[in-house]
């Protein structure tokens, strides 16, 4: 097990690769949909992972928790928790990791949650699955966990049906699932995106509350940089699979350094205030993420990068530190 003090989960030089049938429909081609992410949090930290739909936030997630969906697997890399390499663990080990060691919440709370069950009986289940812990004494604790998320009238919830419960309730239903075995480490893929802005707001504020009551480091998920500047300790801007600039969320928000990022703050709409931002719709960055078969000794983002020039047809730029611990992967950026 890691010291507090070191990097709780690691994520090295990872690439996750989707076999397809080729345009032609004669051959499989690999979309490398993760192409070489490294990342790493410390307990008790929020790392910001930030990029538009297609970037392969997502993919970077359900790759730590042993989830990717078929056919996309890991060729390469490693996913190192608490010290140890989760990429090389068995099936039945990695589910142990679930709820237990990560905690995982979601988009859309309702196909989270199964339908048929009680409330009481989903919250209570990964404790007797993690803890061992007897039905009754399980069920108390839910209804605790319950109550701490903010769930009025506990007592009666928890024998509800998912449906009986709003979009924002059942968010924190599936954040008190997520929290009740106390894991060193919550990752929340666009937790807030299916709510709206006031709810929106609710949940943030829950999960930092509960940041700070229980300790985890959370890996927060938004394509909406104006949320992620909100809760991150560090930032990390995915752009065609690939990082392009991470660093110290106060830096990268005070001196964006590669295009792309600068691009994505100027999505955010410059109102007063922080709940004003958040209600804006983000604008978007005219043309779209490519996706990438192949290695290319080019940078990714040149077709829609107004800084473009020659060398950015024959360099892929590597990430180079810019400042104390904020890097960089632009090829026309000095250090
Ligand atoms: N199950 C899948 N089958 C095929 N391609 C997928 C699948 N899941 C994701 N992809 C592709 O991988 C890339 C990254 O996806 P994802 O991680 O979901 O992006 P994000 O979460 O940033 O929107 C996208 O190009 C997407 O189309
Ligand atoms: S390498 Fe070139 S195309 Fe890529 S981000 Fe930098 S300036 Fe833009
Ligand atoms: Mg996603």
């Amino acid at each position: 097990m890691s010291s507090p003090h070191e990097s709780l989960l690691q994520v090295e030089n990872l690439e996750v690769l989707i076999p397809r049938p080729s345009a032609n429909g004669k051959s499989i081609e690999n979309l490398r949909a993760i192409d070489g992410i490294s990342l790493s949090l410390r307990a008790g930290r929020t790392l910001g992972l930030v990029g538009e739909s297609g970037s392969g936030k997502s993919l970077t997630a359900l790759s730590i928790m042993g989830l990717l969906p078929p056919p996309a697997h890991i060729t390469s890399g490693r996913v190192v928790l608490e010290g140890r390499d989760i990429t090389a663990l068995g099936d039945r080990q990695r589910a142990k990791l679930r709820g237990d060691r990560v905690g995982m919440v979601f988009q859309e709370p309702m196909t989270a949650l199964n339908p048929v069950k009680s409330i009481g009986d989903q919250v209570s289940e990964t404790l007797i699955l993690h803890r061992g812990v007897r039905r009754k004494e399980a069920w108390d604790h839910a209804e605790n966990m319950l109550a701490r998320v903010g769930i009025p009238g506990t007592k009666a919830r928890m024998r509800h049906y998912p449906h009986q419960l709003s979009g924002g309730m059942r968010q924190r239903v599936l954040i008190a699932m997520a929290l009740i075995c106390h894991p060193p480490l919550l990752i929340a893929d666009e937790p807030t995106t299916a709510l709206d802005v006031t709810v929106q707001a609710q949940i943030l504020d829950l999960l930092m509350e509960m940041q700070e009551e229980m300790g985890m480091a959370i890996m927060f998920i938004s394509h909406n940089l104006a949320v992620i500047s909100e809760i991150a300790d560090e930032v990390a801007v995915l752009y065609a699979g690939r990082v392009v600039e991470k660093g110290p969320a106060k830096a990268l928000f005070k001196d964006p350094r590669h295009p792309y990022t600068q691009a994505l703050l100027a999505t955010i709409p410059k109102l007063a205030g922080r709940e004003r931002a958040r209600e804006a719709r983000l604008l978007s960055i005219p043309g779209r993420v490519p996706v990438i078969t192949q290695e290319e000794r080019r940078c990714r983002f040149m077709e829609r990068c107004p800084l473009a020039g020659p060398v950015c047809t024959f360099i892929d730029p590597e990430l180079q530190e810019v400042g104390p611990n904020h890097k960089v992967a632009c090829a026309k950026i000095d250090p």
